[in-house]
């Protein structure tokens, strides 16, 4: 063959070899759930992807060029329960088209120029509860081919050109329907014969959108005798008669919810009167609620007369200018007010209101007293109201307030200690500016409170009695405040049952290592975006139910790496990041530390360094600990060895005499362990080292040498010599005697540091702690080796009764035996259970 030819052929296989390849990897809809969900928007799609597993559930073809859909379109998706069909410019939908998806619940239609709609189209979709067909060329119900849905829940034709509200017959054969949204279409008349077949479902509840269809007349009585739940009138009425008309029109009504108003955006009516609101006396309404209406008429009462009944009663966005002139016996329940214009606050006077929320509102600045004796629910958020004096009974003339919300006002003045408010369950005064509230307990009486906000409230908190009386509160939050020196202190004595705490951006710099020793039923404590240097672990030992602790957004360098362990162990997740490590070799083990509770860290590969210089920005995980033991051995050694070198020499000038009873001494003790144990005590314990351990031990069975230094020192050596020399290298064991004066005594500190040296030495070897009496542990906490030692190693408690004697004697006898050489003496027990032969902590 010619050269060409093969190029030709070449090209085209390499051509066809694409074009597979392109079609193959045509599979870019994105699996949101695998084998279940998966999307397929805007893919340029023109059928429907057959690459999809046939187990999908739920699938979004929306913004594709489907066209036309055929019979059995999706019979590859049998298990199909939600389909998006929005905007695949779909004009034909073929019979059958949807058969086999027997689980089919929700059909999105949505923006689809639909011309032919083939009558059995929806057949085979015996489940369908919801049929969205908004904006799809419909202009009449009572040709959609829906009368066969007897699941069929919510039907959503919206934006369509329907001009006639006549209800369908095929209605009475969907007895399930509950939400019918007709809004945004052209109907103008309702007449009486429109609801005839609503007239024979009498239990029907339906919920009725007939928002922004341009509305001129309801026969009157068209809805006589009929039961709505919800019917929506919104931006319907291009004239305050043709509302008047209709509103009469809706005489006989019965409704549990009904809305009227208009749109923000959507504004046609220019006046409005009262005497559109008569004609709501021949309804029966539940709730009422009306939105965006600017001139809402001065004359409020009259206005609302024939709505005195209602429970629950809602005003959005009205220029409203006062309420006062509400009876005292209207019915109501429930009465919001949002975003509306008042000239100054409503002084309501209102015995069945128990709930009353008033938020985003504006004009007015001070709070006036109100009288609602039956209120149990107040919300006054966001009204830049301040308030004189907060808080008692009298202000709201009620004592059975359990909810009260005065967040994201003006200056609250706290002079009074919630009188009258005991069953106050929730209070939220965050970002209002608290006045006055250390001067005395606060929250004192409420005993009940369970949910207390203070975030951002301006808080400087310098009196630690703040929090009392709050016995029952499990949540409070308090970020965005601050503390005198910026010292967290022991404010919670109060508060064991909270679960939640929030002391977020509030400027910390250290804590009271017994602030949170209150709190062992806290799960969740926030401590992010404070200053906090280290990781100080002690105080939140206490936390025994502690699940979250974010330490996120502070300056913590490292920890203290002895206290790590003390980190409750209910703990599931730590926040550290966006802090100030030091990965530094000084810090090596909490790096390592960090390492190791990688499970417990919220995003741990986000930790980055920004010490030293060379690390900074990179992954706190990424430091490496063994750089750290070259560079220490190199160190070490060096340092060593000159400290030797030169420590000897002084040494030996100074005590030359010393240095030759020494060498004397070699002779006392014949090899090691001459004795079983070195006793490192406090003289003050000197008795019961004499008269009970001494006893016991050299005096049992087997006995046991002890060395102890007020007899077995040789006399003249020096001190630190002695203790070396005698103590440590002739014994087996150590035992540590601790007990108040222990701690408190410099100089066993010192033989007691000197012997963990040894124990590091000496691999065999291992130190017995006795504690003498129970001790305070924040003196304990002061010597943290110790602190740390006890608290994780093994010790014995002694106890002055025959039978904790008799135990304690038992155990030591074993921990003293492990190790040592078989003597005929020695119980086989004893040495074959060495190792329950102490209590672990
Ligand atoms: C999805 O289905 C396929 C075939 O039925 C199966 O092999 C696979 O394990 C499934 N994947 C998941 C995540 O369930
Ligand atoms: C009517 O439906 C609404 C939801 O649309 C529901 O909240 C209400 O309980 C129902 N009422 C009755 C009587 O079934
Ligand atoms: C209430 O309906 C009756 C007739 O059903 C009518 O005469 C009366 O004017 C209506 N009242 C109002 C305030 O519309
Ligand atoms: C409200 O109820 C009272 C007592 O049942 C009744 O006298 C009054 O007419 C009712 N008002 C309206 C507007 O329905
Ligand atoms: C603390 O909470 C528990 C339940 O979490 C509750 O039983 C107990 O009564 C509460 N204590 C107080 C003083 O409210
Ligand atoms: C702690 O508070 C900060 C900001 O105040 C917030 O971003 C963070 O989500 C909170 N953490 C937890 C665990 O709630
Ligand atoms: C820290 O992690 C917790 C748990 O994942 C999270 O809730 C919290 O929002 C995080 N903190 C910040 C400041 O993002």
């Amino acid at each position: 063959m010619m050269p060409h030819t093969h190029l030709a052929v070449a090209l085209m296989t390499a051509m066809a070899f694409l074009s597979c390849l392109r079609s193959e990897s045509w599979e870019p809809c994105v699996q949101v759930v695998p084998n279940i969900s998966y999307q397929c928007m805007e893919l340029n799609l023109y059928k429907v992807p057959d690459n999809i597993p046939t187990s999908t559930k739920i699938l979004d073809l929306s913004f594709n060029h489907l066209n036309h859909l055929g019979s059995h379109s999706f019979s590859s998706f049998p298990e199909l329960q939600v389909l998006d069909l929005s905007r695949c410019e779909i004009q034909m939908i073929d019979d059958n088209a949807y058969q086999g998806l027997n689980h089919l619940a929700t059909l999105i239609l949505t923006g689809n120029p639909i011309q032919s709609l083939a009558l059995r189209a929806f057949s085979g979709i015996p489940s369908l509860q919801k049929l969205v067909a908004v904006e799809t060329n419909l202009a009449s119900l009572e040709d959609f081919p829906i009368g066969h849905l007897k699941t069929l829940k919510e039907l959503n034709v919206a934006h369509n050109l329907i001009h006639s509200f006549k209800v369908p017959k095929y209605f009475s054969n969907l007895p399930n329907l509950e939400y019918l949204d007709l809004s945004n279409n052209k109907i103008q008349n309702i007449y009486h014969g429109d609801l005839q077949v609503l007239h024979q479902m009498p239990l029907l509840n339906l919920s009725l959108d007939l928002s922004l269809n341009p509305l001129d007349f309801i026969e009157p009585g068209a809805f006589k005798e009929i039961k709505l739940n919800k019917l929506t009138m919104r931006s319907n009425f291009n004239s305050i008669d043709a509302m008047k008309t209709c509103i009469q029109g809706l005489a006989g009504l019965k409704i549990n919810r009904l809305v009227l108003g208009e749109f923000k955006n959507e504004r046609n009516l220019e006046s409005f009167d009262k005497s559109v609101m008569e004609g709501l006396c021949n309804l029966t309404i539940e709730q009422f609620r009306i939105a965006n209406i600017r001139e809402f008429p001065e004359d409020v009462t009259d206005s609302f007369n024939c709505l005195a009944n209602v429970s629950m009663i809602s005003l959005l966005s009205l220029y409203l200018d006062n309420l006062e002139a509400i009876p005292e016996d209207f019915r109501w329940q429930h009465l919001e007010l949002v975003n509306c214009k008042f000239k100054r606050f409503p002084t309501l006077k209102l015995n069945s209101l128990k709930k009353f929320v008033f938020i985003h509102n504006t004009g007015m600045s001070t709070f006036v007293e109100t009288e609602l004796p039956n209120l149990q629910f107040l919300a006054l958020k966001g009204n830049d109201l301040s308030f004189k004096g907060c808080c008692s009974h009298t202000d709201f003339g009620t004592t059975k307030l359990k909810y009260l919300d005065l967040s994201f006002n003006g200056i609250i003045t706290m002079n009074s200690n919630f009188m009258g408010l005991e069953q106050l369950e929730h209070l939220d005064l965050q970002h209002s500016a608290l006045k006055q509230a250390n001067d005395f307990s606060i929250f004192l009486s409420l005993r009940n409170l369970h949910y207390l906000d203070i975030s951002y409230t301006q808080t400087r908190i310098v009196f630690h009695g703040i929090f009392h009386g709050l016995v029952s509160l499990q949540t409070l939050k308090m970020a965005g405040n601050s503390f005198q020196n910026n010292l967290l202190p022991d404010i919670f004595t109060e508060v064991t049952n909270l679960t939640v705490l929030d002391l977020s951006k509030c400027q910390l710099e250290r804590l009271s290592q017994r602030a949170f020793d209150p709190l062992t039923k806290l799960q969740v404590l926030n401590m992010s975006h404070n200053k906090l240097l280290s990781l100080d672990v002690l105080p939140y030992e206490p936390l025994r139910s502690l699940q979250i602790l974010d330490c996120s957004f502070n300056r913590i360098v490292a920890s203290k790496e002895q206290e790590l362990q003390h980190l409750p162990r209910s703990l599931a997740f730590l926040n550290l990041t966006q802090n100030d490590f030091a990965c530094v070799c000084e810090h090596q083990h909490f790096l390592q530390w960090l390492k190791d509770q990688r499970q417990l860290l919220v995003e741990a590969e986000q930790m980055v360094c920004t010490q030293p210089l060379d690390m900074q920005d990179m992954p706190v995980l990424s430091f490496r600990n063994a750089t750290c033991q070259i560079s220490k051995m190199t160190i070490s050694v060096s340092v060593l060895t000159v400290l030797l070198v030169s420590v000897a020499g002084v040494l030996v000038y100074k005590f030359y005499f010393h240095l030759m009873l020494l060498a004397g001494c070699k002779k006392y003790g014949k090899g090691e362990n001459t004795y079983d144990a070195f006793v490192i005590y406090s003289s003050q314990d000197e008795d019961w080292v004499r008269n009970e351990l001494v006893k016991n031990l050299e005096e049992g069975v087997p006995p046991f040498q002890l060395c102890l230094h007020y007899r077995d020192f040789i006399p003249g050596v020096a001190i630190a010599a002695n203790i070396i020399q005698e103590g440590f290298h002739k014994s087996r064991k150590v035992i540590v005697v601790v007990s108040q004066h222990f701690i408190q005594s410099r100089w066993c500190i010192f033989e007691y540091e000197i012997a963990q040296t040894w124990q590091f030495l000496s691999s065999r070897a291992g130190i017995i702690f006795i504690v003498l009496q129970k001790l305070e542990k924040s003196l304990l906490r002061q010597q943290v080796e110790l602190y740390r030692l006890l608290s994780r190693n093994t010790y014995l408690e002694w106890e002055d009764t025959v039978l904790g004697r008799h135990i304690f004697w038992r155990r030591l006898r074993k921990a003293l035996l492990e190790g040592k050489a078989w003597s005929p003496e020695g119980t086989e027990d004893a040495e074959s259970s060495q190792h329950e032969a102490t209590t672990s902590t």
